[in-house]
């Protein structure tokens, strides 16, 4: 029986975020080449995208390449690039098919052009879909996103589009590129790291955070039930006591 059983259908976490965490360090352990494990953890995805499908998960975002990643070698980065545009051409018409809609979140405008080609062509092909919404992070980071978010709240001042006396959270919230995203209920990351590494922090200021010592590519369809369920067994009590909730 599979542990997907054991979670309660009407619990269900509506947003689960992951920082997929690592690929490299599971290569070198094989004695393989980080790019290696880059291929192996898109093998993870995939389970993974189909597991929160199954378990009624409406959105799932997935940090793929943070800002800080472009330091990474060029080597690397290109890889990663080219890794990419290959497993969209792969997967896209699969993913449609399963009705999933595909967004994406970060400084899309700094990827290859190849790359922005590919994810535009994806998320038009897909965006009536109504099943899982995928979020895709990619050239994203917090900082980024809060400080182009306060960049364009200040172009829209200029423009009278908006009064330049008091925004509410609410108002921010909607220049941030998760505009159209509910917060994540649930944060997982993978890899035995704890910490958030410039990950949704407008966004996470309530959410459940799960880590686990597996590898990205280690990671299974149980690994992600069990974050679930571990998740389920938590009072979100949002500051006021345990008698008010
Ligand atoms: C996560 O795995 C994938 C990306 C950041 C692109 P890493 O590449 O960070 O793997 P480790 O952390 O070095 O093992
Ligand atoms: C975070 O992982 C970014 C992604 C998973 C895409 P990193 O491996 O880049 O983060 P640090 O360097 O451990 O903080
Ligand atoms: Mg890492």
């Amino acid at each position: 029986m599979s542990i997907i059983n054991n979670i309660e259908k009407d619990q269900v976490p509506k947003h689960v975020a992951i920082i997929m965490d690592g690929n490299g360090r599971w290569a070198k352990k094989l004695g393989n080449l980080r790019i290696f494990g880059h291929k192996s953890g898109v093998k993870t995805v995939k389970v993974v995208v189909e597991a929160a499908a199954q378990a009624g998960v409406k959105f799932l975002t997935l940090y793929a390449f943070s800002t800080e990643n472009w330091n990474r070698p060029k080597l690397e980065v290109e890889a990663l690039m080219q890794l990419l545009v290959s497993t969209i051409s792969s997967e896209i018409e699969k993913l449609h098919k399963q009705g999933v809609r595909l967004l994406t979140i970060g400084n899309i405008e700094s990827l290859p052009s190849k790359v922005q080609k590919k994810l535009n062509d994806a998320l038009k092909l897909t965006e009536n879909n109504k099943g899982l919404t995928l979020v895709l992070a990619l050239s994203y980071s917090s900082r980024w996103e809060i400080t182009n978010a306060a960049n364009k709240i200040i172009e829209d001042v200029k423009l009278g589009k908006i009064s330049d006396s008091n925004i509410t959270e609410d108002e921010f919230s909607k220049y941030l590129t998760t505009y159209n995203v509910p917060d994540p209920d649930l944060l997982i990351r993978t890899s035995g790291e704890y910490r958030i590494s410039n990950f949704l922090l407008w966004q996470i200021a309530y959410s459940e955070l799960y880590f686990t010592e597996k590898l990205w590519p280690e990671f299974t369809k149980d690994d992600f039930f069990n974050a679930i369920i571990n998740y389920q067994e938590r009072e979100r009590r949002y500051g006021k006591t345990s008698e008010q909730v």
